[in-house]
C-alpha cells in the first residue's frame, strides 16, 4: 500500500471532478461531491470490511462464475480489479486462470489489508497484489492491462464518466473492460426510491445506473459492447442490514416494507417468515477498445 486515498489532495491531488462536463456524462443529480462520497465510502467499508468479505451474497459462486466467463481470460493476461474490496473477484480470477497476474486497487486501506490476507490464504499471493488508489484517478500507466474489471463500484462514483474514462485508459485500445453493477431498471420512480433507501443503509451509495446508462458511459469513452449478462442476486434484508454501517436502518426497513407486493423499489421485496427477501438486479457488460479482439 503506497498512499492514503481517503485524504484527497495529499496523495492524489486533483481527484474527481464532479462538476466537470464530459460528453455522455451520466449525472449523479444533486448528490455530494466526489471527495465527500469517497470519505463516506472509506468510513463504510472500513467498518464493514470483514463482514463484506465473508458475505455469502458477495461470494455467490454463480455470479463469480458469470464474471469469470465474461472476462474470457487468456493465458498471461494482466488483470486490474478496480475498487477490489476484499479481493473476492481478484482471487477468483487468479484461481480461474493460473497464468494471469492480478492487481487490485481500492480506496479503503482496511479492504486492501483484507485482500492481501485473502490472496495469501488462497495461495495466489505470488500473482495477486493490491494497493490503495482511487478509481477516478488510477495509479497506473495507459494501456497497462489486458483486462480491467470492476464489480459493484460504479454506483459509488460521483462522476461515473470519469471512472469509465479511467478504466478505458488503463485497458488501452486492445484491452477489455468488464463491469458488473446493479441495474437501476427502467422504472425511474422505483430506482430513485431504491437509491434513497440505499443511502440510509450505505451513505456512500450515489446512484444505480440502468444497464443502458452503464453502456452509454463506456460508449462515450470509445469502447464497444462485446458481451453482456444479467441475473438476480438473492438477499435478505436482516442479513444485509447487519452488515451495514448506515445512518437509519429503520428508514430502509420502512421502504422495503412499503414496497412489498408492489414494485416500489424494483427489487421484488417479499416476506419470508418474519423477514424480507428480495433480489438485486445485476447486469454485466464486457467492452472492448477499438483494437480489441472479440471473444
Ligand atoms: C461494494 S464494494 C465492492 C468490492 C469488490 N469490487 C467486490 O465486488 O467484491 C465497493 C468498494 O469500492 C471501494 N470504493 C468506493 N469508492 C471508491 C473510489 N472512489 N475509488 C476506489 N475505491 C472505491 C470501497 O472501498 C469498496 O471496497
Amino acid at each position: 500500500m503506497t498512499s492514503d486515498p481517503a485524504h484527497p489532495g495529499t496523495a492524489h491531488p486533483g481527484t474527481a471532478h464532479p462538476g466537470t462536463a464530459h460528453p455522455g456524462t451520466v449525472r449523479s443529480g444533486s448528490g455530494p461531491d466526489g471527495d465527500t462520497v469517497l470519505r463516506l465510502a472509506v468510513e463504510q467499508f472500513t467498518v464493514h470490511a470483514e463482514s463484506f468479505g465473508s458475505s455469502p451474497v458477495m461470494n455467490d459462486a454463480g455470479e463469480l462464475d458469470a464474471l469469470v466467463e465474461l472476462c474470457a481470460l487468456q493465458p498471461g493476461d494482466r488483470v486490474l480489479d478496480v475498487a477490489c474490496g476484499p479481493g473476492i473477484v481478484s482471487c477468483r480470477l487468479a484461481e480461474a486462470e493460473p497464468t494471469v497476474t492480478v492487481v487490485g486497487v481500492d480506496a479503503t486501506p482496511a479492504m486492501v489489508t483484507l485482500a492481501e490476507a485473502r490472496a495469501a490464504e488462497r495461495r495466489v499471493g505470488d500473482r495477486v497484489t493490491f494497493r490503495a488508489g482511487r478509481m477516478e484517478q488510477l495509479p497506473f500507466a495507459d494501456a497497462g492491462f489486458d483486462v480491467v474489471v470492476s464489480r459493484y463500484a460504479l454506483h459509488h462514483a460521483a462522476d461515473p464518466t470519469a471512472v469509465a474514462a479511467e478504466l478505458a485508459r488503463v485497458a488501452g485500445p486492445a484491452g477489455r473492460v468488464v463491469v458488473f453493477d446493479f441495474d437501476a431498471g427502467e422504472d425511474p420512480v422505483a430506482a430513485q426510491a431504491y437509491d434513497a433507501a440505499e443511502r440510509f443503509r450505505d451513505p456512500s451509495h450515489v446512484r444505480n445506473l440502468t444497464a443502458a446508462e452503464q453502456r452509454a458511459l463506456f460508449d462515450a469513452v470509445g469502447l464497444r459492447l462485446d458481451a453482456a449478462c444479467a441475473h438476480r442476486l438473492p438477499a435478505d434484508l436482516d442479513t444485509v442490514l447487519s452488515r451495514s454501517h448506515g445512518t437509519d436502518h429503520g428508514r430502509v426497513r420502512s421502504a422495503f416494507e412499503a414496497s412489498i407486493g408492489g414494485h416500489g423499489l424494483g427489487v421484488g421485496a417479499h416476506r419470508v417468515g418474519d423477514g424480507i427477501a428480495f433480489a438485486y438486479p445485476i447486469c454485466g457488460s464486457r467492452f472492448v477498445g477499438p483494437a480489441g479482439r472479440p471473444d
